[in-house]
């Protein structure tokens, strides 16, 4: 895909959520209408899902695709880079990255997105897997971040 063509797709992605979001603030509620909405108009979203920061562990929350990995170990792999870094970490190819946690082994490229809440700590993760390298960009990461904001009153 084109990075003209994301964009087209992003954005009727966002308004789309705009309007699913309006009114929702629960959090569960919101983060799962976004991975089924990304999952399903995405071609190369082969997985997505939340990890949440729950007392120190990094748990897996509401997702769509193939069974995960429940709990990721610490400090270790890309979602937890994402945490750590406090910013959204865009991996070309995870199988030359330190400590890449595969909770299955078709993926090839993955871009995980802090997620915050409305005081701007970070409570979680937004985390994509791609069956193909190089999937990701900053597109992706521009719109994925857009998303997570999105005002749920
Ligand atoms: N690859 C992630 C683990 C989660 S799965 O991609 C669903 C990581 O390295 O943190």
């Amino acid at each position: 895909m084109t990075s003209a063509q994301k964009e087209g797709r992003y954005e009727r992605i966002y308004s789309q959520l705009q309007e699913l979001l309006k009114g929702s603030p629960n959090k569960v509620a919101r983060m799962a209408t976004i991975a089924a909405v990304l999952h399903h108009k995405m071609d190369y979203f082969f997985w997505t899902g939340f990890y949440l920061l729950d007392e120190g562990e990094l748990i897996v929350g509401p997702y769509q695709g193939s069974l995960a990995c429940i709990k990721l170990k610490k400090d270790t792999g890309v979602c937890w880079a994402g945490i750590n870094r406090g910013e959204t970490v865009v991996v070309p190819d995870v199988h030359r990255f330190p400590g890449h946690i595969a909770c299955d082994s078709r993926s090839n490229s993955e871009i995980v997105v802090p997620l915050k809440d409305k005081d701007g700590k970070i409570i979680g993760v937004l985390d994509v897997d791609s069956k193909e390298l190089g999937s990701f960009d900053e597109v992706d990461a521009k719109w994925l971040e857009k998303i997570l904001e999105i005002d749920g009153h």
